[in-house]
């Protein structure tokens, strides 16, 4: 038998120590160590190829003749699994042979989204195995049904441990496994109850020794609590060759899916989607969608484009300020940093004058979209101090720029494509810092029909929108 030794790893950043602690060593997280009984390494294994010649590759002669990607079918799955060009065509879709762990919470559509790829998947390169660890197959069935899937090439198991796992994989011979999800699955040998970090390792490790030695991909589906605490997704990454993030609010229609690692990709994509009766439908076109239910003259509301990796996406920035009747006025944003939100409002009432301290304000990005970008500063700007004097924005404007502690409005990164997405969808004119307005001139950069309004601090921005 094996000799083990005793370790304890970190559920939160997977950092291994040598003894307990009430402090992880490597994020400085309380209470986040448990024990793992791992196999001893005894002698160092003989090292092949000693005394003998071994030659290293040069990089540009790496053949890629046989790098090859199975498309989902599902087109911004595809987007955000990466593209690489073969034989002239650009090719996008999962990569044979690679473990792609998609995270997100409870209920966002993770199951769906894979049945779905599933299905277009099995038609193009032959069996998929769907395990299950949480619903029956009467249940993915169910769902499937009501997706309209019907290749002959799903099979389906309800089952956790994974050596009956492995078997199954033996019997079918898929190319592509879904495992349903990675917190539910179990390996006898190892300690600790499903979800732990051992089990999540034990069990990534088979599947990632499965996907390499039958060169079959993998679609690992792993859960996230609200403090993205269980055991699985951090643990995971280190072996993962995609991580996935699908995230949304579940009451809304729309979901983003973000890899935030690729091996194969970039990570700077985005898929968006929205969820329907008949499961989760790629939306080409997000910006039109995330505006489609604007009202347009109404005080407090601005449009910003935003970059999603290397994609503009337009969305309102929603201000409402009314008086407060409470000693302590409430600040409340939704879809936007809360600490940067503040600190715009800051600079609304330090350097631009507008008196805010007795007035409850609420943010809001229209959509259940979350914007972490700074560019989006100046439409928050705009949308307050338009609430707050009632003055609406003239609706075909789009606002970019990102707010300074001084009052300054500072250039935001690829301005020009924001722009032109703006102007397809119709907007005559742009608020935008001057820098960006003077490179746009430098590159003579053409928008037809848009009207550019430079403006270097947030009070110039305030007065030439309002007039006032
Ligand atoms: P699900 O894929 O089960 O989420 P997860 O696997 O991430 O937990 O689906 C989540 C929700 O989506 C569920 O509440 C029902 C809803 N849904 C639809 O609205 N339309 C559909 O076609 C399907 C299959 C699910
Ligand atoms: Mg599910």
């Amino acid at each position: 038998m094996a000799k083990t030794q005793i370790r304890f790893i970190c559920r939160n950043c997977a950092h291994e120590h040598l003894q307990w602690w009430g402090q992880c060593a490597g994020c400085g997280e309380s209470g986040t160590l448990e024990e793992v009984t791992v196999a001893r390494a005894s002698m160092p294994p003989p090292r092949s190829g000693e005394g003998g010649r071994v030659e290293a590759q040069r990089l540009r002669d790496v053949n890629l003749d046989d790098f090859k990607r199975w498309p989902t079918g599902i087109s911004e799955l595809d987007r955000v699994l990466g593209s690489t060009p073969h034989e002239g065509v650009n090719l996008s879709g999962v990569v044979p042979g690679s473990i792609v762990l998609l995270a997100g919470d409870p209920g966002i559509g993770k199951s769906t989204l894979l049945t779905q790829a599933a299905d277009n998947i099995s038609q193009v390169v032959g069996p998929v195995l769907y395990v299950s660890g949480e619903e029956s197959a009467q249940q993915i069935r169910s769902r499937s049904k009501r997706l309209g899937i019907s290749s002959p090439d799903v099979f389906v198991l309800n089952e956790t441990d994974i050596d009956m796992l492995d078997t199954a994989i033996e019997n079918t011979r898929p190319n592509v496994v879904v495992v349903d999800s990675i917190q539910t699955m179990r390996a006898v040998d190892s300690t600790g109850a499903p979800g732990s970090v051992a089990q999540v390792r034990a069990c990534a490790d088979r599947f990632l020794r499965t996907a390499k030695t039958l060169g079959c991909a993998v679609f690992l589906v792993g859960h996230v609590n609200k403090e993205g605490a269980i055991a699985g997704p951090r643990v995971l990454e280190h072996t993962v060759d995609a991580v996935l993030q699908f995230e949304g609010d579940r009451s809304q229609a729309y979901r983003i899916l973000r890899a935030v690692k690729n091996r194969f990709g970039s990570t700077n994509e985005i898929g968006v989607f929205e969820m329907g009766g008949m499961g989760l439908t790629p939306v080409e076109n997000p910006s039109a969608l995330l505006l489609s239910e604007r009202h347009g003259n109404e005080p407090g509301s601005v449009v910003t484009a935003t970059l999603e990796g290397t994609r503009p996406l337009l969305v309102e920035v929603q201000a409402l300020v009314a008086p407060s009747h409470l000693t302590q006025p409430r600040r409340s944003t939704t879809g936007l940093d809360y600490n940067r939100a503040t600190m715009v409002l800051a600079v609304l009432e330090k350097r631009v004058g507008i008196r805010l301290g007795a007035q409850d304000i609420f943010l809001n990005v229209a959509g259940g979209v979350k914007v972490t970008e700074p560019g989006v500063d100046l439409a928050v700007a705009l949308a307050t101090a338009g609430s707050r004097a009632d003055l609406a924005v003239n609706p075909e404007t789009v606002v970019l720029g990102e707010v300074g502690l001084s009052g300054e409005v500072r250039a935001v990164p690829h301005a020009e494509r924001r722009l032109q997405e703006a102007a397809r969808l119709g907007f005559r004119s742009a608020v935008i810092p001057s820098r960006n307005a003077r490179s746009l001139k430098e590159n003579g950069t053409e928008l037809p029909g848009m009207k550019i309004t430079a403006v270097s601090t947030v009070r110039e921005a305030v007065e030439l929108t309002f007039g006032s």
